[in-house]
């Protein structure tokens, strides 16, 4: 079975006491996960060694960035490149969230580029791809997604893909508590499925976590997961809320 997933999007909230603090209250919940389960926290750069030792002890909860550079190295202030991510055991990274494409113009191209470095470090791209409403309300949302992925994915071979992770994040539903219903999600992650599996077959299409994201809360998880095509979910604002997150932990098939 592929990985179900309840990943934490902190975005750039918290200081890090409270992020401790949050930490804390979740993992001392103990919620144990199975082998096919995991808990991903994106936490902001100057929390990950402290959230990376304390999952430390927590089978199945792992610590990712929330971007990187799509440099290597070099002259280029401010920037986190991939092999310094890869130095403090980071193993996960978002790779185009749409607030990252909409405020630092993230380009599909570009985002091809980041992929392809974290790939080079052995850090797992949490992809994320997903509509505007206004592309929502013309209809155009398949092509649309479609487009995202044939132009940051499908250079990768069907070994380099089944190491993504792909969060399908309708612009519409983050941070606006509108969520797609359950059969909107399952819709469109079938039709990512289907594309996945029209480039690469049948059986890499299967084995690809793809997660939803927007406005997934504690009292909604359970039924927007339960679509046989989603794997879990990218959660902002209810991530931030220890009793709220863990009840989405507890929302993974
Ligand atoms: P919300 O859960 O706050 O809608 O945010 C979703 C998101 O952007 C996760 O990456």
């Amino acid at each position: 079975m592929r990985k179900q997933i309840a990943a934490a999007n902190w975005k750039m909230n918290l200081t890090f006491q409270q992020g401790e603090k949050l930490l804390d209250d979740i993992l001392d919940a103990g919620i144990n996960l199975s082998p096919d389960q995991q808990v991903i926290f994106a936490v902001p750069y100057p929390y990950l060694l402290m959230t990376r030792s304390e999952v430390e002890d927590a089978a199945n909860y792992e610590v990712a960035a929330q971007n990187c550079s799509d440099k290597i190295s070099g002259a280029f202030t401010g920037e986190i490149s991939v092999e310094m991510l890869h130095s403090i055991a980071v193993n996960y990274c978002i790779v185009g969230h749409s607030e990252r494409r909409e405020y630092f113009t993230e380009s599909n191209s570009l985002l091809a580029e980041k992929i392809n470095r974290c790939l080079e470090y052995r850090i797992t791209p949490i992809f994320c791809c997903g509509e505007s409403l206004a592309v929502r309300e013309s209809g155009k949302q398949n092509e649309f997604v479609q487009t995202q992925l044939g132009e940051s994915l499908f250079h990768l071979n069907a070994e380099n893909i089944k190491k993504i992770i792909i969060a399908y994040e309708p612009i519409w539903a983050i941070g606006t508590g509108k969520t797609a219903t359950a059969e909107q999600a399952q819709e469109m992650h079938a039709h990512l499925r289907s594309i996945l599996a029209a480039q690469y077959g049948q059986e890499v299409a299967q084995a690809i976590s793809i997660l939803y994201g927007g406005s997934v809360k504690a009292n909604n998880a359970k039924e927007v997961f339960s679509g046989p095509d989603v794997d879990g979910g990218l959660v902002g604002g209810a991530s931030l809320v220890a009793s709220d997150f863990k009840e989405i932990i507890r929302s993974l098939k």
